[in-house]
């Protein structure tokens, strides 16, 4: 089964071919570099850039996988959550083809598409269940048990920050630029982590809710009070104490999630932040130590946000339910919830 799917939730246009959930066929993406100046998205010029994008993407896209249109089977589109205006560009395409050409379209779930994301380039029979996953991006940190790849049922979230936001923050306060991600972690290989105690938050003993506001406050105050915040040393001291900081509250609550879970076979790390090698290291440790299967996107393109896990998402969703494919409009949805 050949899918066609969308993903314009936020700053990316792309478009993938995805054959039976987890072959590549083709995958392009345009990136907004518009938005750098702003520090962040700015959803007017998001939706304006995928409304004059999405079709020239598509077209590379099918040109690659030499399919055209008539070949697919399904079309699959992100219905939420994310920027309205962004999600309404992307299931307003996928609509107009559904209804132009008669082929079903499958609504995706974001989130769900990040949990599934780790099946692509394998084989699903090849995945050991119940899988728990942690899907960490810029929008997202969450926790959830999945029985199958349907049923995915949330257990722990942030209740203030996302991850991904943290360190988009703290590079925004260190002058280093957006996404903070990656080079966060590039300033961080350079310094040295002992350098300022920054506070992790475990909250209640059990709990597997997380909080990240507190460690971004307190890089504001160092901020604030250095002599220098561009001084390259205080910067990569900053930024190798955050990121450990990070990495010790994200161990904290896999640990507890797995011993809570006992009968989790695999743990799935998915997300923008999965792209980060330390703290890859760092859970597939608590994994290794558990005898559990550790997992992350077999590419580092299926960690931020991409088509081919909305196309993987849509194909494990067909496989449980085929009344999920219909010839539809969809509704973009920016506050979806997971069923
Ligand atoms: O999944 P994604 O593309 O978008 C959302 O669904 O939010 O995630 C983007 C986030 C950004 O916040 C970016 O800073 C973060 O992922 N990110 C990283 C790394 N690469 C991207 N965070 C930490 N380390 C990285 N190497
Ligand atoms: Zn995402």
């Amino acid at each position: 089964m050949k899918i066609l799917a969308f993903e314009t939730s936020c700053d990316d246009t792309a478009v993938g071919v995805v054959q039976d959930g987890v072959h590549v066929l083709a995958h392009k993406t345009a990136s907004q570099i518009e938005h750098n100046v702003y520090g962040g998205v700015v959803p007017e010029i998001a939706a304006r850039l995928h409304s004059e994008r999405w079709r020239e993407v598509m077209d590379a896209c099918l040109a690659e996988a030499k399919l055209s249109i008539e070949d697919i089977d399904a079309l699959a589109v992100t219905q939420g959550p994310g920027l309205q205006t962004s999600l309404l560009v992307g299931t307003t395409a996928a609509s107009f083809l559904s209804l132009a050409y008669g082929k079903p379209v499958i609504p995706v779930h974001h989130v769900h598409g990040h949990v599934v994301s780790v099946v692509l380039g394998r084989k699903l029979s090849q995945i050991k269940l119940p899988m728990l996953s942690f899907t960490i991006s810029g929008g997202h940190t969450k926790l959830h048990m999945c029985k199958n790849f349907v049923h995915v049922q949330e257990i722990g979230s942030t209740i203030d920050d996302a991850v991904g936001e943290a360190y988009d923050k703290v590079a925004k306060m260190l002058g280093l630029g957006y996404p903070g991600g990656p080079i966060v972690s590039e300033y961080a290989e350079k310094g040295d982590e002992k350098a300022y105690d920054l506070p992790r938050i475990y909250l209640a003993k059990e709990s597997l809710e997380m909080s990240f506001s507190g460690m971004k406050a307190a890089v504001y105050r160092l901020v604030e009070s250095a002599e220098d915040h561009q001084d390259e040393g205080f910067r990569a001291d900053v930024c190798a104490s955050f990121q450990a900081a990070v990495r010790d509250t994200l161990v904290r609550k896999l640990e507890r999630a797995i011993d809570q879970n006992p009968e989790v076979q695999t743990v799935g790390f998915a997300g923008g932040v999965s792209a980060n090698v330390r703290l890859r290291e760092a859970l597939g440790r608590v994994a290794e130590s558990r005898g559990v299967e550790f997992l992350v996107p077999r590419e580092f393109l299926y960690c931020t946000d991409n088509a081919a896990m909305i196309g993987a998402s849509a194909y494990v969703q067909y496989m449980a339910d085929p009344s999920v494919a219909k010839v539809q409009y969809v509704d973009a949805n920016s506050r979806m919830v997971m069923q």
